[in-house]
């Protein structure tokens, strides 16, 4: 399995932080935010990973990051010419260099300290083309993606920033793809906000009967707003003192 990185966007909901500044380079704690998913890549026994971005700042993140020996991985870079392109179009950077391999995508603000490992190796064993992972949260109307599941964890139902959530399960930035992803990308059109939205790449497998799903205890989303990632800051120093994440 291949790793995917999306560090695009505008971020306009951080400004005046990211007029200048790529928020993923934005401090979280004592690293700046992009360490943390590269960190995940790592732990789940990626060996290389693509990491998108805009034209703008992929100079900031190969003065910062090189080619990855720090966290020994091989880093690729690809350039995300649509900034509000959508989630499923920064995946589809990727499709020379999965080169027919599954990838595990993660969205570059997103920091948890679940170790992906077994999952991976869980899902190159099986048959599912495509894995969310959600997190039980109070899902606010609009915040994130919800994922509704059954009694046997079986997925029913993901909506992308429901005013009225199904359940208390927020859908994170970690997906896992197999090769088939690029065709289902190419059959999307734009949402209401005119992007590629990762919740209807998603809802194609679904419907397919290919969508597994796990849930974690502990994740965050720094890159939503200022409280956001306030929470990201003062949760990830706790987490850190108390030796939960490296
Ligand atoms: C995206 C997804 C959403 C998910 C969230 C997690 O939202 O569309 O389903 O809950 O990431 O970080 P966005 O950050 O693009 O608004």
């Amino acid at each position: 399995m291949k790793g995917v990185i999306l560090a695009g966007g505008l971020a306009t909901r951080l400004r005046p932080l990211t007029f200048v500044t790529n928020k993923h380079l934005l401090p979280v704690y004592n690293k700046p935010m992009i360490y943390y998913s590269l960190e995940s890549m790592k732990r789940a026994g990626i060996k290389e990973v693509l990491l998108t971005t805009s034209g703008d700042h992929v100079g900031d993140f190969a003065s910062l990051l090189k080619s990855g020996e720090e966290f020994d991985l091989r880093l690729y870079y690809a350039i995300q010419k649509n900034p509000k392109g959508g989630i499923a179009d920064a995946i589809s950077l990727a499709e020379e260099f999965s080169h027919e391999d599954s990838i595990l995508v993660l969205l570059g603000d997103n920091i948890f300290n679940y170790d992906l490992k077994n999952a991976v190796k869980m899902f190159e064993k099986k048959s599912l083309g495509s894995m969310v992972f959600g997190v039980r949260m109070p899902t606010k109307s609009g915040q994130y993606g919800v994922i509704e599941i059954d009694s046997s964890g079986a997925v029913v139902s993901i909506e992308e920033k429901p005013a009225e959530p199904k359940s208390n399960i927020a859908q994170t930035g970690i997906y896992m793809y197999d090769h088939k992803v690029f065709e289902y990308i190419k059959k999307l059109t734009p949402s209401g906000r005119g992007e590629l939205e990762v919740t209807d790449l998603n809802n194609s497998y679904l419907s397919q009967g290919k969508l597994g799903c796990e849930v974690l205890d502990w994740w965050v989303d720094a890159g939503t707003s200022y409280d956001e990632l306030l929470r990201a800051n003062n949760e990830v120093a706790q987490m850190v003192k108390e030796g939960k994440l490296a």
